[in-house]
């Protein structure tokens, strides 16, 4: 899979990754990183964990990209066409305040995410979504609608989801994420939050 360090760019595939996955048992996916903020400080403060970066943009992972700890991995992909060599890696996958397919692929049930969302998770992975309630606004969705409706895919999709949890100023600033900050500093510091398990035998793929 194509990565990034700075500005270079680099091929990871499955014998290096199983390397990295020596010497850190556990694997933490983030989908539509962004910047990396969270990559770097979940990095950071788990040294057991290797924790991957995902995102469609390159640029804004330039900077922390260069200077991540060792356990960081930053990659390059589209999160509706995850690559193989991540199938099975994660214990945890985070999706921090998604927009765009990420977003419309958590509220349709696009099999491409959900399949790939299967297929790098560990049976019993723990998934965390942060929802911003502005990016469904422009979706014509409220946030609990919202929330509902990515609860419902996922549970479709062989996840078991916990019911949907706001999030306050407060802990939108405890969240090392450049948009939770970016939401806890603005007009309206609200989030709500689906948490979910990945069921032993979860069936992917809704829709093609
Ligand atoms: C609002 S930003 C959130 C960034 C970061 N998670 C944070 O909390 O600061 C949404 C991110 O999702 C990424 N994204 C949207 N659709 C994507 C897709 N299909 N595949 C990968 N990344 C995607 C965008 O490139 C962008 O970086």
């Amino acid at each position: 899979m194509e990565c990034v360090h700075g500005k270079q760019r680099t091929e990871i595939d499955r014998a290096a990754l199983d390397r990295c996955m020596a010497a850190h048992p556990y694997r933490w996916i983030d989908l539509g990183t962004g910047d990396g903020r969270y990559v770097q400080h979940l990095a950071a403060a788990l040294p057991r964990w290797l924790v991957i970066g995902v995102d469609a943009c390159r640029e804004p992972l330039r900077e922390r990209s260069r200077r991540g700890p060792p356990n960081a991995i930053f990659a390059i992909a589209n999160a509706l066409a995850l690559p193989p060599e991540l199938d099975g890696l994660a214990h945890r996958v985070s999706v921090n305040f998604p927009w765009g397919s990420l977003l419309v692929g958590l509220i349709e049930g696009d099999g491409r995410l959900l399949d790939g969302l299967g297929r790098v998770s560990r049976p019993q992975a723990l998934l965390d979504v942060h929802l911003n309630g502005g990016a469904f606004a422009e979706l014509g969705l409220d946030a609990e609608q919202g929330a509902a409706r990515v609860s419902a895919v996922l549970t479709t999709a062989g996840w078991r989801c916990a019911a949907p949890a706001p999030l306050g100023a407060r802990q939108l600033r405890s969240l090392a994420s450049t948009w939770a900050h970016r939401l806890a500093h603005g007009p309206r510091p609200w989030a709500i939050t689906v948490r979910a398990v990945r069921l032993e035998s979860g069936t992917a793929a809704v829709r093609p």
